[in-house]
């Protein structure tokens, strides 16, 4: 019997790694233009942790998460988002005292939810979380770098920015009021979630995805009409930060999010393109979080990015460079035992002189045209060979692989050339 994966738990095989390596790479270089700094917590947290943070009525702390007592009896689990643990770490290493923190973090997330397309049981995240700044500025400058992240991706194009306020605590209390009256006075056209949404969390049914109920709220109360006079100056300033820097966005007075702890600023990133499964990115403004969870009332403003839907989009629209699809810049080739000492020398030499070029050389033996093929399957673009008579004269061959004429070159000339590859 062969063992597999868990249901909903992919392997990152080697052909997907250059994409998740774009994506990261170039997130990292953004986040690290904007002044963010890196954090890593465990992927295991006390339970107590997210049934605080999250919400206990929420989908994913009722239905979703891998919880497990370890050999000790505490209760465990699997973190189902990073945020959660960064506001602790950030509260248990005093990090939030008279400072503020601009933190990026990545790694894995588990839910245990119905796999499909763009959902999955461990997935991956790249996300954002900065502490200290109340200022719309700030969830601004946050929405405006995931803007500028799927322009230089090449998904842009294919995302819209929703974008909510959903106010501060006292602003939704008032709202849930008037919402749960207009809704139990048209309890008999609701859907049998919305019923259970209704007594437990009646904000998750402007949500839902019934179309019905999506008509009946065509008519119901405006979260916006709840917002206070602060929340509004907010939610106007951000909106101007926004339009500013040129960053489009839809509102949605719809848009509430899966999880409790936001206040004020909600956003998320959307496509088409991936079918049902479309929110690229998600976040907001936390404002209480902090201090829910025993720390110094601070603010809090973050988003995280699901990378594997992120990766599918690149794919579906085929934005990966191919430099990130290919294994190789260079491939040396020799045809007989006695070149493979030069063929191996040449390859230090360059690797030596171009820290940046990719250079494989063949191992093995078998005939040029076998050697050919590999070359071609690395994606090199250049092949350099080495055979009886080249190793006489000491030159190299030096054969395009993607189209040119082949040349015969001094060690010299091949340096020269290789130093225009690419502009390494
Ligand atoms: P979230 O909306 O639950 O927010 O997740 C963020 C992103 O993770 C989603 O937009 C989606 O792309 C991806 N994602 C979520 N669940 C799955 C899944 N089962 N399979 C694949 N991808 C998934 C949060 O997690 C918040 N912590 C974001 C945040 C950070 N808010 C403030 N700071």
């Amino acid at each position: 019997m062969i063992i597999q994966s868990v249901r909903g738990m992919s392997d990152i095989l080697p052909e997907q790694a250059g994409a998740w390596r774009y994506l990261e790479q170039t997130a990292q270089r953004i986040f690290s233009s904007y002044g963010l700094t890196q954090i890593r917590t465990p992927v295991v947290e006390d339970t107590e942790l997210f049934a605080r943070s999250i919400g206990d009525v929420t989908d994913i702390v009722e239905k979703e998460m891998y919880t497990f007592e370890d050999r000790s009896g505490d209760s465990l689990t699997l973190r189902p988002e990073l945020t959660a643990g960064v506001v602790r770490a950030a509260i248990e290493h005093g990090l939030l005292h008279n400072q503020t923190q601009r933190l990026w973090y990545q790694g894995q997330a588990f839910r245990h939810e119905r796999p499909q397309k763009g959902r999955y049981r461990q997935f991956h995240q790249i996300g954002v979380e900065c502490f200290g700044i109340a200022d719309a500025l700030m969830d601004a400058e946050l929405i405006e770098m995931t803007d500028q992240m799927w322009k230089e991706l090449g998904i842009r194009d294919a995302v819209t920015l929703q974008l909510n306020s959903i106010g501060s605590p006292e602003a939704r209390a008032n709202y849930r009021t008037a919402l749960v009256d207009f809704l139990v006075a048209r309890k008999d056209q609701l859907d049998q979630d919305s019923l259970i949404r209704l007594k437990r969390s009646p904000l998750r049914i402007l949500d839902s995805k019934n179309e019905s109920t999506q008509a009946l709220l065509c008519d119901a109360p405006s979260l916006m009409d709840y917002l206070t006079e602060a929340d509004r100056e907010h939610f106007a300033q951000l909106t101007r930060a926004l339009t500013d820097a040129d960053v489009a966005f839809v509102i949605n007075p719809l848009l509430v999010r899966g999880l409790d702890y936001y206040g004020r600023t909600v956003f998320e990133w959307t496509t088409e393109a991936l079918g049902s499964q479309g929110t690229i990115c998600g976040g907001g403004r936390y404002d209480g979080l902090v201090d829910h969870l025993g720390g110094k009332s601070t603010p809090g403003v973050g988003f995280a990015l699901g990378v594997e839907r992120v990766v599918l989009l690149m794919k579906a629209l085929e934005v990966i460079p191919d430099i990130y699809q290919t294994q190789a810049d260079v491939y040396l080739m020799s045809q007989q035992i006695a070149c493979e000492e030069r063929i191996r020398k040449l390859a230090r030499r360059l690797r030596q002189d171009f820290p940046a070029l990719r250079v494989m050389t063949h191992i093995g033996g078998g005939s040029l045209k076998s050697q050919l093929k590999k070359a071609d399957k690395s994606g090199a673009l250049i092949g350099l060979i080495i055979g009886q008579s080249e190793l006489a004269s000491g030159q190299i061959v030096y054969k395009p692989l993607r189209g040119g004429e082949q040349e015969t070159l001094s060690e010299m000339g091949l340096l020269n050339r290789m130093s225009k590859l690419r502009d390494m």
